[in-house]
């Protein structure tokens, strides 16, 4: 008579083993993020504003670029100057890019494309740059990817991916802008945008 109840036991033992392994690992603790840690990771919001402009590159684009034998490095005393407006336009069939649906940059600051010529304006805080821009031009800029931040000018160009980052939180704009507001001033009054050439045709 014991054998039966013994059976069972085991049957029952194994089958709860059975169902804990089919269980779902839960999320090791250490890979879990404190919601509240991204932001007192940084002293100050402008630390912190410097850290996001830093990973989400705005200097690909809004920095000149120094060549070396190395390669291009970026030009740490035009620091987001933007488009350096003494640089004679590039000398290429634009044409031809538009008609192949090229896009041609140079020094990642001057961008043609089917869209026509772009350059990447001056993010410093000086008259030619966002000087006299409120935190709220900004933020529409970003969001709304308005021209000098203003809901009824055109929209913004290729190749700023404002459109990637108009899914940025307001305390990262913010703090964006706060550390924009914060660096060097650099006088450079970057050109107007061309439109294609094929469109006057
Ligand atoms: C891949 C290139 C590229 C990257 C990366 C980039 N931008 Fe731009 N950005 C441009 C270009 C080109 C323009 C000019 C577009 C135009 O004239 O319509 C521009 C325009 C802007 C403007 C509008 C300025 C005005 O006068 O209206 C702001 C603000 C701006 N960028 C901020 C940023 C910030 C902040 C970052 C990083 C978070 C960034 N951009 C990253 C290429 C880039």
């Amino acid at each position: 008579m014991k054998k039966p109840i013994h059976y069972i036991c085991t049957f029952l033992i194994a089958s709860l083993l059975f169902s804990c392994q089919q269980k779902k690992k839960p999320v090791a603790v250490e890979n879990k993020i404190d919601k509240k840690e991204f932001s007192i990771s940084f002293d100050s919001q402008e630390e912190w504003g410097e850290h996001l402009v830093t990973i989400l590159d705005c200097h690909a684009c809004h920095t000149p670029k120094k060549m070396t034998d190395k390669g291009p490095v970026l030009d740490n005393s035009l620091l987001l100057s933007g488009h350096p407006a003494e640089m004679p336009l590039i000398d290429v069939d634009r044409k031809e890019m538009e008609a192949k649906g090229l896009t041609v940059a140079r020094d990642l600051t001057e961008w043609v494309g089917p869209w026509g010529v772009s350059f990447a304006a001056n993010l410093t805080p000086d008259d030619s740059g966002l000087g006299n821009w409120t935190e709220q031009q900004f933020i529409i800029a970003i969001r709304d990817g308005k021209s000098k931040g203003i809901s009824s000018s055109r929209s913004l160009l290729p190749p700023m991916p404002w459109d990637m980052y108009r899914h940025m939180t307001d305390a990262e704009l913010k703090a964006i802008f706060v550390y924009l507001q914060s660096i060097k001033p650099i006088q450079n009054l970057v050109p107007a945008p061309l439109p294609p050439v094929s469109a006057g045709q």
